[in-house]
C-alpha cells in the first residue's frame, strides 16, 4: 500500500550536530560483530519460545496485573497519539498484542515486525482470527502486513517502502534491545525517522535507566529485585559509573516471573533524546510509568478504561488488585512520545554526521527518493 505526501526538499534544512563518538568504521553499513548477533539471536529465541497463554494460565499469571497496567499505558498512548484513518508501524509487535488496540482507534493500515519467529506466527493467527482457541477471536477490520525481522539491523526503508509514509510508528517495550551497540541504536532511530511522515508521532515504551542504575547503586551487590523479578549486572560494572561518553552496549540479565529472561541493555533517556533529535525528532513527552498512571488515572476515560481492564482490580471488595512488587517493577519503565519535526531523511542525517555529505547527496535530494 503505497501513500502519499507532499515531497519536500530536505536541502533547506542544515546538517545535525552528533553528541556522539562515532563508530570509527562508521557509514550508512552499520556493520555487525558476531556477538551482537547472537545476543540478538538469544532476545529472539527467547520470545519465540514463549507459547501463547490460555486466558485461564494468563489469570493465574503472578503479574496478571502488571500485565493489565501496562496494556493500560500502551492504550492510553493509542487513544493519544492515533488518529482514524492512520497507517501504523508497530516495531517489535511481538504476539500482536496490540492489534485491539489500534483496531479501537480506526486505523486504517498496520505492519507489524518482530525478530520472533514463533511470535510472528502467534500475531498471524491473531489477527486472522483462525483457530485460536486460546484467545478472544477477532476480526480486525484494516489490512496488515507482518515480517519477521531484525528491526535493529534490517534497513525497514528498503523493506517498506511500498508501504511508507506511516503516521504513527510504536515501539512497545523493545526499544532497549537495540541499545546493545551504536549501530544497533542508529538503525533503529533511522528506521523509525525513515518511514513516518513529517509530522508523525513516535510512541513507545522502554526501561526507564535512571531507576535501574539507582536500584544498582543502592544493592549491596550487583543484583537486585523482588519476588517476581530481579537484575543482574556482570562484574564489570561493579564500580557502578557508566560514562556519557560511552552509553551503549551496558547490559544486565532481566528476569520477570511469566514474561521476560533475557539479556538487556540500558537506554539513558537523555542521550536517546539527543540521538533522536538526530534523524529528525523532537521529543513531546517522557514520563516514568508510575507519573503516567497518576496522571492520565485523572482523565475520567482512561480511570473507566483502567476499571475495565482491571488492573487495579474493577472496584470491588474482593477483587485482587496490582501487587506492590508488581508496582515496584511499574516504576522500571518509562513511556515516551516523539514528533517527526522535518522532513529530513534518516539515512542522509547518517551521511552528514560522517562527512560524507557529498557522495550521497544529489542536488534535487527527496527523501521518497532516497
Ligand atoms: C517485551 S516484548 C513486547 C512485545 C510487544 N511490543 C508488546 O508490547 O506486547 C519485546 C519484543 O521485542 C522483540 N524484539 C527484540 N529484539 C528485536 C529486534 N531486534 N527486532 C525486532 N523485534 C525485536 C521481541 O521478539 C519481543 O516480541
Amino acid at each position: 500500500m503505497k501513500r502519499g505526501y507532499p515531497e519536500s526538499l530536505s536541502s533547506s534544512l542544515g546538517p545535525p550536530q552528533s553528541r556522539f563518538k562515532h563508530n570509527p568504521q562508521g557509514d550508512a553499513q552499520f556493520p555487525e560483530d558476531e556477538s551482537t548477533k547472537i545476543f540478538a539471536r538469544k532476545v529472539a529465541d527467547h520470545y519465540s519460545a514463549r507459547t501463547n497463554q490460555t486466558l485461564e494460565e494468563r489469570e493465574a499469571s503472578p503479574i496478571i496485573h502488571l500485565k493489565k497496567l501496562n496494556n493500560w499505558i500502551k492504550s492510553v498512548l493509542i487513544q493519544l497519539y492515533a488518529r482514524k484513518g492512520d497507517a501504523v508501524l508497530d516495531l517489535a509487535c511481538g504476539k500482536g498484542g496490540d492489534l485491539i488496540k489500534w483496531d479501537k482507534a480506526k486505523v486504517e493500515y498496520y505492519v507489524g515486525v518482530d525478530i520472533a519467529e514463533g511470535s510472528m506466527e502467534d500475531c498471524r493467527t491473531r489477527y486472522n482470527g483462525d483457530a485460536d482457541h486460546h484467545q478472544r477471536r477477532k476480526k480486525f477490520t484494516f489490512p496488515a502486513r507482518l515480517l519477521c525481522g531484525d528491526c535493529f539491523e534490517v534497513r525497514l526503508d528498503k523493506v517498506l517502502a511500498n508501504d511508507a509514509p506511516f503516521d504513527i510508528c510504536s515501539c512497545q517495550f523493545a526499544m532497549h534491545y537495540s541499545w546493545s551497540t551504536e549501530a544497533r541504536a542508529r538503525r533503529a532511530l533511522a528506521n523509525v525517522s525513515a518511514l513516518l511522515r513529517p509530522g508523525g508521532t513516535f510512541i513507545g515504551t522502554m526501561p526507564d535507566a535512571n531507576v535501574i542504575i539507582k536500584k544498582l547503586r543502592e544493592a549491596e551487590g550487583m543484583a537486585f529485585g523482588n519476588s517476581v523479578y530481579w537484575i543482574q549486572f556482570d562484574e564489570e560494572f561493579s564500580d557502578k559509573k557508566f560514562k556519557s561518553s560511552s552509553p551503549f552496549g551496558i547490559k544486565y540479565k532481566f528476569h520477570l516471573e511469566d514474561a521476560v529472561d533475557c539479556p538487556e541493555w540500558i537506554v539513558p533517556f537523555h542521550l536517546f533524546k539527543s540521538l533522536a533529535e538526530e534523524y529528525g525528532f523532537e521529543l513531546v513527552f517522557v514520563k516514568n510509568s508510575h507519573e503516567f498512571v497518576h496522571e492520565y488515572m485523572k482523565r475520567p476515560e482512561f480511570l473507566e478504561l483502567m476499571r475495565r481492564l482491571g488492573a487495579l482490580g474493577d472496584g470491588n471488595q474482593d477483587q485482587t488488585t496490582l501487587s506492590p512488587e508488581e508496582w515496584e517493577v511499574a516504576y522500571l519503565y518509562l513511556a515516551f512520545v516523539l514528533k517527526k519535526v522535518g522532513p529530513i531523511c534518516s539515512y542522509l542525517c547518517i551521511c552528514y554526521v560522517h562527512h560524507a555529505f557529498s557522495s550521497c547527496l544529489s542536488n534535487s535530494f527527496t527523501i521518497r527518493s532516497y
